[in-house]
């Protein structure tokens, strides 16, 4: 990221200089579709960040640009009163973060924003979270509010909620604020407790090959379908056991015990639910003594039930993993919300180039489209920079 180019560009558009906050995209080892039911997931920051220069400008308005954006639809101006929703896709990030924070009692008076960015859009490393994190953290440096890094995240989450219209958990937003160099975050999504998981494995790297298939969550609603079948099922097992508010609670017996009751494709998302966050405390467990071909079968696992029980899988994301087997690599397996963007696979250093160049160049032959390949590295949340 040409971060120069980005403050130059600020001072040409607004005539100042703004104060330069950035906030990552993360990465998840597993734990996917786990952290809206309660369950735990396991993300971690990356060098791929979003970053926004603000300053406020002494009126009520926004004025925002996306650097990024080269048509005319890369300028908004707005007011933060409800109605003021912008029509800009990437500045409802912006409106949504500040009225959030308006909703929780603040003050935010108008600001002249830029926003950039590295994380690659619809690639499933959490641009949009990484973005709205960004601007929280830089409106809460800038005017003071108080909140908690932990605030920042359900702020972040709430955007989506009421400005996006997807239903998220909170792993993404909770990634990007609390990320930690070199560590993993192993978050508890119900309690919001978390460890850091330091990860740096001796003998094998973090890959993600992005089949370039770009995924939207709030596009077809197919993302909130799947939470709703999970709160199908809670409610079916809450008639006997009041006691379970969310799938995290919830044992394969309970479940089982309503498969009259819910429907086919209901029950077989929690039953993946379910599994998907015992193979998150097992890999956890697996990581404790260095068992690394544990965790990869684990990751195999997920994507499977990903793939052919949470149907969130695509062709390209099933030839990558097939294609990730066939070749011996450790553990393979789509990472995040699914629909489209990476595989995330965990490969022995001395194989990595010689998969990336095979499985590159057979996906190409396959479906003419030319992967990209971003190596990994697990870097720090949200901060200003000086
Ligand atoms: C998206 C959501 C997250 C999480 C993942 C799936 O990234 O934003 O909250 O649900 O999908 O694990």
């Amino acid at each position: 990221m040409d971060l120069k180019n980005i403050i130059s560009k600020f001072k040409e558009l607004f005539g100042l200089d703004g104060a330069v906050y950035t906030s990552p995209g993360r990465i998840n080892l597993i734990g996917e579709h786990t952290d809206y039911n309660g369950g735990f997931v396991l993300p971690g920051a990356i060098d791929k960040a979003m970053v926004v220069i603000v300053k406020p400008n002494g009126t009520n308005k926004v004025r925002a640009f996306a650097l990024d954006i080269k048509d005319e639809s890369n300028s908004s101006e707005f007011g933060l009163e409800e109605e003021n929703k912008p029509a800009e896709g990437w500045a409802k990030f912006i409106f949504g973060v500040a009225r959030e924070m308006i909703k929780r009692g603040k003050t935010i008076p108008g600001f002249d924003i830029a926003v950039s960015g590295d994380v690659p859009l619809g690639a499933g490393m959490s641009s949009s979270a990484a973005l709205e994190s960004a601007v929280g953290f830089a409106l809460n440096d800038q005017y003071k509010l108080g909140f908690t890094r932990q605030e920042l995240a359900l702020i972040g989450q709430a955007t989506e909620h009421n400005y996006v219209g997807v239903k998220c958990g909170i792993m993404d937003q909770f990634a990007s604020c609390l990320g930690k160099e070199g560590s993993l975050i192993r978050l508890d999504c119900r309690s919001l407790e978390y460890d850091y998981v330091p990860f740096n494995p001796k003998n094998y790297y973090l890959v993600l090959i992005d089949t370039c298939v770009p995924h939207n969550l709030a596009v077809g609603g197919e993302y909130n379908k799947r939470r709703e079948s999970c709160e199908r099922v809670v409610a079916a097992i809450a008639k006997d056991h009041p006691e379970v508010k969310l799938l995290r609670d919830a044992t394969i017996d309970q479940l089982k015990a309503v498969k009259e009751q819910v429907s086919a494709e209901d029950y077989i998302r929690a039953e993946f639910v379910i599994e998907e966050i015992q193979r998150l405390l097992d890999t956890c467990e697996a990581l404790k003594k260095d068992d690394y071909e544990t965790v990869g079968q684990k990751m195999y696992e997920t994507h499977e039930g990903l793939s052919k029980k949470y149907t969130v899988s695509c062709p390209e994301l099933d030839f990558l993993n097939d294609y990730a087997k066939e070749f011996g690599v450790t553990g393979s397996r789509v990472m995040g919300g699914g629909f489209g963007g990476c595989t995330i696979n965990l490969v022995k250093k001395d194989e990595v180039d010689k998969f990336i160049a095979k499985a590159t160049d057979a996906y190409e032959k396959k479906f003419s489209i030319k992967p990209k390949v971003y190596h990994v590295v697990i870097g720090d949340g949200a901060r200003k920079l000086e």
